[in-house]
């Protein structure tokens, strides 16, 4: 029977309604295990974070500083001129693809929401415009690409183009797109196929689209690590 109580406990990310009414785990069970990884207060209250279960009980300092240990070697980036709600989500996914980082070209404030708290794990930098975003790549060693993702006229095509490893993928907002600015520094512009009737997909979901077809290019999908949920 449904108790309204266990959609209290839920945490609000929780994508499965029907699996178990709390995320995580609790209070550690036994002896407490030696290391500077492990989170006292985790250990003694239980880890309910949106984690995966290798770092269930580390402090958010060990998980990030084991993160950048494997990191791919792509980024992103995105245009935050009216402050995007896509920025959220497009933070978590380069979370979940594991990007170097994320870019975040215009105004400082964003809105969190769709992260899920998945910037804490990331490398989220600020540029006050695209000049500044192109610069601070092309400097890095070695030098990542600059590629704008949008259906603009003249863009090549996402799907028969070889991704390059060191490579920023810029995204546009809702409404207007990749700035004037933005098409101006970008090494390349690209699209993601369509077929229907609407003019464009959603920003985040360009992203995902892109940063996936980074992993399918480049990422080390022999490992276990690949396919933990
Ligand atoms: C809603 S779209 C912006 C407007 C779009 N250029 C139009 O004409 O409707 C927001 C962002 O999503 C990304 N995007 C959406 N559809 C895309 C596609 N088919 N190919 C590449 N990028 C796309 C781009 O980064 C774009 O700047």
């Amino acid at each position: 029977m449904h108790d309204p109580r266990d959609e209290e406990q839920r945490a609000p990310y929780d994508p499965m309604p029907h699996g178990p009414p709390v995320v995580g785990v609790g209070p550690w069970q036994g002896p407490w295990p030696e290391g500077r990884q492990w989170d006292p207060d985790l250990l003694r209250e239980g880890d309910r974070r949106n984690v995966v279960d290798r770092y269930r009980y580390w402090t958010l300092e060990a998980i990030v500083a084991d993160l950048d240990t494997r990191r791919h070697a792509f980024h992103v980036a995105i245009e935050n001129w009216q402050h995007d709600f896509n920025i959220g989500t497009i933070v978590r996914t380069a979370n979940a693809f594991l990007a170097a980082e994320v870019h975040i070209v215009g105004n400082r404030r964003w809105n969190r929401r769709g992260a899920m708290v998945t910037d804490r794990y990331q490398h989220v930098r600020h540029h006050p415009d695209p000049a500044s975003l192109a610069a601070y790549l092309h400097a890095l060693d070695p030098p990542v690409r600059l590629l704008g993702i949008d259906n603009l006229p003249g863009s090549m095509h996402l799907e028969t183009t070889e991704v390059p490893r060191d490579v920023c993928f810029l995204f546009g907002q809702e409404g207007p797109g990749l700035s004037e600015a933005a098409r101006e520094v970008c090494d390349g512009t690209f699209s993601i196929a369509q077929f229907g009737s609407t003019r464009s997909i959603n920003a985040s979901s360009a992203a995902a689209i892109a940063m996936h077809g980074w992993v399918r290019a480049h990422a080390d999908l022999t490992g276990e690590d690949a396919w933990r949920g």
